[in-house]
């Protein structure tokens, strides 16, 4: 039997007095959770430890570095400057589908390595995956022809990226550690240094829809995700982005392609033109292509022709239409006057409990499922005038749905419209 360095009781008890760990403890913890020598129940314990003591900048680091170790890293060797792009998650956000395509047929290799949604947030792969015929998984090899050829890939992440987080992010999903900053960061980053770009675009969500609810938290995040970055290389910048209220009209999966493919298509909601420009310039911005205006090639239609070419590589039918739902309920203003609230959070657990989403991974979700938002805040309604569709498969699900939307969409008798320019609050490089 091997002879561990360590035993898993001192370094929780470590954490847990307020203690730092030293790299050697980190670098055994990491690999020890994985090949199974430390129990659930110890790794659930140094967790909340971590959650409750936190962890200073070198402890995350290591931490990092450790997850990245604890698998393989993706070799991508393209003709292209490799750039990705990672959101902390929302509600609405769909903003990966434009912008894959946009970047690619701006000049640069989008390697996006998502994930499937859990809880209020949706996931990409669900997203992609009511297109019919689309596959998630491809092969590392499949990966980097796809990038050489038409620029983009939206895919999962292959089983060896990272597995130390694979298994930690399933147990602080169950033990509520997920809200930790040292933890969201070096589960984010360990992933994507991992999958071997060279540059990447972070979009830290603020905001009720968000992990970070306050903008204070949503900093300190943002600039412990560009540290991480920068410390292994990866040219990093961080954009702090408005959560809460749902970016564009549509949230769900079906519903929020149909808005990707608008936008694609040179329409599509303000917002969501907004943000994919504005991560769409970063981007560029750190793969040495800033002489190219996004905008532009979003006009000329050639980032739409890049999204059917990476949709048709991966099997999907561009042109195939996507599901519809079996019931629509229709949500109305109460009152005339102006909507003055529609709370993320609240949309994105109704367009949860309505089938978007899972509550156990694993879980199949609607892919008809979902919200529309036919009214945004600052919009003058008269009563009975329709604010809200409710899209599902199980109408059953309409009244847990309505309940979560209490509270979370008011009409009042004046409100501000939100000002164009308004979803980028801040912007974080390296110091
Ligand atoms: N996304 C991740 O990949 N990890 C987290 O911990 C939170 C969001």
């Amino acid at each position: 039997m091997r002879t561990e360095p360590f035993a898993a009781v001192d370094v929780i008890r470590a954490k847990r007095d307020g203690g730092r760990l030293s790299d050697e403890q980190i670098d055994w913890t990491i690999d020890a959770y994985t090949r199974g020598a430390i129990a659930e129940e110890q790794m659930s314990a140094l967790a909340m430890a971590i959650f409750l003591r936190g962890m200073d900048s070198a402890e995350i680091a290591r931490w990092t570095g450790a997850m990245i170790e604890s698998g393989e890293r993706l070799d991508l060797h393209v003709s292209r400057p490799t750039v990705d792009k990672h959101s902390t998650g929302g509600v609405g956000d769909k903003i990966t589908l434009p912008l894959a395509p946009l970047v690619a047929a701006c000049g640069a290799a989008v390697p996006q390595l998502s994930g499937r949604g859990l809880g209020h947030t949706g996931g990409t792969l669900d997203k992609l995956e009511s297109i019919p015929g689309w596959r998630a998984e491809l092969s590392t090899a499949e990966i980097v022809k796809q990038l050489d050829e038409i620029g983009a890939v939206v895919c999962a992440a292959t089983e060896g990226l990272a597995p130390a987080d694979r298994k930690l992010y399933a147990l602080r999903d169950v033990t509520s550690t997920v809200e930790s900053i040292p933890l969201i960061a070096s589960s984010i980053m360990s992933k994507k240094i991992a999958e071997g770009s060279a540059g990447l675009v972070l979009d830290v969500k603020t905001g009720s829809g968000a992990f970070m609810k306050t903008r204070e938290q949503a900093r300190e995040l943002a600039r412990t995700l560009v540290e991480i970055g920068t410390a292994h290389g990866v040219a990093t910048t961080a954009l702090l982005t408005d959560m809460s209220v749902p970016l564009g009209n549509a949230v769900g999966n079906a519903i929020e392609v149909a808005e990707s493919v608008d936008v694609l298509r040179g329409g599509g909601p303000a917002d969501v033109v907004e943000l994919t420009l504005a991560l769409a310039r970063e981007m560029l911005a750190l793969a040495g292509l800033s002489e190219v205006d996004p905008a532009e090639v979003l006009a000329s239609g050639r980032a739409y022709e890049t999204w059917c070419r990476m949709i048709s590589s991966q099997g999907g039918d561009p042109e195939a239409s996507l599901p519809k739902p079996q019931h629509i309920h229709v949500f109305e203003a109460p009152r005339d006057g102006t909507l003055s609230t529609l709370d993320a959070y609240s949309v994105g657990v109704a367009a949860w409990r309505l089938g978007a989403g899972r509550a156990r991974r694993g879980e199949a979700v609607q892919y008809a499922a979902g919200i529309l938002c036919l009214a945004k805040p600052g919009d003058p309604v008269v009563a009975g005038q329709p604010l809200l569709e409710l899209h599902t498969d199980t109408p059953d699900a309409v009244p847990a749905a309505l309940a979560s939307l209490d509270g979370g969409v008011l009409v009042t008798d004046s409100a501000p419209a939100r000002e164009p320019g308004s979803i980028v609050l801040e912007t974080v490089r390296p110091s």
